[in-house]
């Protein structure tokens, strides 16, 4: 059968004219930023794929809900809306503004975990395991391991493995684990969601053992459209039915809303027990602002209400999702190795396969983010060695399983012709390969190193 066409639900009103630079100027660029992609200056880059994080195009409507900004310190009426609007969405009790999700992150972390706990969670994200690691507690993995194997095509990679949580339980005791930590999507594993088949598994095992499960809601709706996708019971459900169905097996969230929720700036935290929502509204004030703003001006809040609503539009993850797997294929058609299945909100390179000859000490996958950029312009960031950091216990870099390149895709940003552009070079850089040596770290910042570190070429 013909393959139905998706197309954007969307029309274009106003455009911002790209800069493209000639290879010479992008090789003295990225020599300046040393090798690190995240150290480019914006204006040197044609197409920009380092993230999906705050890049979101915002519609007329959020624009003008920009307008309705009410900046009161106090009392921000945009306040009171994003509050009912996440509520009716996401469901939970008590809502606390923050900047973003870090912002979140943090105050779930301290107000939770003590030293010498134990956090489970789907694959570790670089902030998050960060927090929970400042706060004393130690993150341990307990995803399938079908993540952990870039080929493999189970459709739920993003699963908890209960066996490995049950056995969690037994060896700490219930009391050592102050919550689940349960990403969406996973990031880390190439943007792979959990069933919520799987949820209620763990759901079930939770409840049994008092042990809450905190989300980590950043692309939770678009996990929730490969839930209506791919799972069976739920083929006419919407994406905003089965996102309020996640959320209620969950005791909280943390969010940063600069992903799904298609805006440049903010995130919350949410929670259904009201002691726990009384400190983080107090922790609050403290590092993000009063609890009636988080960080956010009354404008920006204004524009997430819009932009939650707009989130859950079933066509609008159709046309989101369309776009990262059009991509995907016309790479995978090539021969490129990528992570399978293709994810939501990006395409990962396996780095591993596409240099093979580079040991991952030499940072495969850094040494090929900043050589799709000198072939093209096109930026995109390193999702392996780097990224994952030293082992506390030994200071020895982690050596991922996963050595990725991520082609991460802004909401709403970039046509398909941008696609083919980006497929197109990634392939001349794979018929190249072979010329392509590894990198030696030359400078290394002691939190989240990805961000800032620097690189020579070997
Ligand atoms: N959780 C996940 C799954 C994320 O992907 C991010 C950010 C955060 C938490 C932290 O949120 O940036 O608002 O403080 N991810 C960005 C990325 C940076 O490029 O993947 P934040």
């Amino acid at each position: 059968m013909a393959k139905k066409s998706w197309a954007e639900p969307y029309k274009i009103k106003m455009v911002e004219l790209l800069k493209m630079t000639t290879k010479e100027e992008r090789i003295a660029a990225i020599k300046e930023a040393g090798y690190n992609t995240f150290l480019l200056k914006s204006e040197d880059v044609y197409i920009d794929l380092l993230t999906d994080s705050g890049t979101s195009a915002m519609s007329d409507q959020q624009w003008a809900a920009m307008m309705l900004g009410d900046e009161a310190y106090a009392g921000s009426k945009n306040f009171y809306n994003l509050y009912d609007t996440i509520q009716e969405h996401y469901g939970y009790k008590y809502i606390v503004p923050t900047h973003q999700g870090r912002g979140s992150e943090h105050i779930l972390s301290q107000l939770t975990i003590k030293k010498g706990d134990i956090v489970p969670g789907n694959m570790y994200f670089t902030t998050t395991r960060l927090h929970q690691e400042l706060a004393g507690g130690e993150f341990v993995d307990v995803i399938i391991d079908e993540a952990h194997d870039s080929q493999n095509e189970f459709p739920f990679k993003g699963n908890v493995d209960i066996k490995k949580m049950e056995k969690l339980i037994k060896e700490y005791g219930a009391k050592k684990i102050p919550y689940v930590s349960l990403e969406a999507n996973v990031n880390m594993a190439g943007g792979q969601p959990f069933s919520m088949e799987n949820l209620k598994e763990l759901h079930a095992l939770c409840s049994k053992h008092k042990i809450p499960i905190m989300l980590d809601a950043t692309r939770c709706v678009e996990n929730s459209y490969f839930i209506q996708q791919r799972e069976k019971g739920y083929e006419k459900k919407t994406v905003k039915q089965i996102l309020k169905e996640i959320c209620s097996y969950t005791d909280g969230c943390t969010m940063s809303a600069k992903k799904d929720s298609l805006v440049n700036i903010g995130g919350f935290f949410a929670c259904n027990d009201e002691e726990l929502y009384k400190k983080a509204q107090n922790m609050c004030v403290v590092y993000e602002g009063l609890h009636t703003y988080g960080g956010m001006a009354g404008r920006d809040m204004e524009a997430l209400c819009v932009g939650i609503r707009e989130s859950v539009m079933d066509e609008h993850q159709q046309a989101r999702i369309g776009q990262t797997i059009y991509l995907g294929e016309k790479l995978m058609k090539a021969g490129i190795p990528i992570v399978q299945p293709i994810g939501s909100h990006a395409v990962f390179l396996d780095a591993k396969k596409f240099l093979p000859h580079v040991d991952q000490d030499e940072y495969p996958a850094q040494s090929l983010a900043a050589e799709i950029y000198i072939e093209s312009g096109v930026r995109t960031m390193e999702r392996g060695n780097v990224s994952a950091g030293r082992d506390p216990h030994t200071g020895k870099n982690r050596r991922p399983k996963l050595e990725l390149v991520r082609l991460t895709l802004p909401r709403r940003v970039y046509t398909q012709a941008h696609m083919d552009v980006v497929a197109e070079s990634v392939i001349e850089l794979f018929e190249r390969r072979n010329s392509i040596t590894g990198l030696k770290m030359i400078y290394e910042p002691e939190y989240l190193r990805f961000f800032q570190a620097k690189f020579n070429k070997l």
